[in-house]
């Protein structure tokens, strides 16, 4: 499984590359925001930085909503650097923007998706990714790791090529979720992929070897 750092924050993606277990960056407009990029020559600008320390995709996000201003925005961003994939919502003009992207070989994430009709329009378009927000799911009471099942489901049923990128992933049980069902991607806080690291016995047995050496040389 792939995973992907959910943030525009270069201290964590650094810190993600660092690891030696990152194979990409997913952004979007609230992210951005959140590292207080804003104007569209601190975002290409932006984008180009997170490009330079990561090896992998590295989605960036359209804000336009209608068809002409999200291929014109699309192209200008797959113009900045081969890792660009263009994240379009799903929408209808987004559906449709996907079609044409794939058809020029461009990559393409479609985001914002919560249900597997959805998904299914994203492959049928040809989109790169599909990004399912489990965590958004649960947080409105429904099973977000179920529909992860049901769109790896769909897409094995008739070979669609479409990678599942789980994403709003949260803790370490999504990430072994949909490892477990078969996500292709997962996308989210450097938080998530530490918490990979942790557990009680590792931290005790280590100690415990560390102790035993020490008495064992007379420390
Ligand atoms: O980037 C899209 C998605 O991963 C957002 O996650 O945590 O804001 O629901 P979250």
């Amino acid at each position: 499984m792939k995973f992907f750092i959910d943030t525009a924050n270069l201290q964590q993606i650094k810190e993600a590359q660092d690891l030696g277990v990152l194979d990409g960056v997913t952004t979007n407009p609230s992210l951005m925001a959140k590292e207080g990029i804003s104007g569209e020559k601190n975002v290409i600008n932006h984008y180009k930085a997170i490009c330079a320390i990561v090896d992998g995709d590295v989605s960036a996000e359209v804000i336009s909503t209608d068809y002409e201003n999200i291929i014109k925005e699309g192209l200008e961003l797959a113009k900045l650097d081969d890792k660009i994939v263009v994240k379009v919502p799903m929408i209808k003009e987004g559906v449709k923007a996907i079609k044409y992207f794939s058809s020029e070989g461009i990559k393409t994430n479609c985001t914002l998706v919560f249900s597997a009709g959805q998904a299914l329009l994203a492959a049928k378009a040809g989109a790169t990714y599909v990004s399912p927000f489990i965590g958004r799911l649960d947080d409105i009471s429904t099973d977000g790791l179920s529909l992860i099942e049901d769109i790896r489901l769909i897409y094995d049923n008739y070979g669609y090529e479409t990678q599942i990128l789980a994403a709003s992933v949260r803790h370490a049980m999504h990430i072994i979720e949909c490892a477990k069902i078969g996500a292709d991607v997962m996308t989210g806080p450097l938080s998530a992929i530490l918490t990979l690291l942790k557990h009680p016995l590792t931290d005790s047995g280590l100690a415990q070897f560390l102790a035993d050496h020490a008495k064992a040389a007379g420390k």
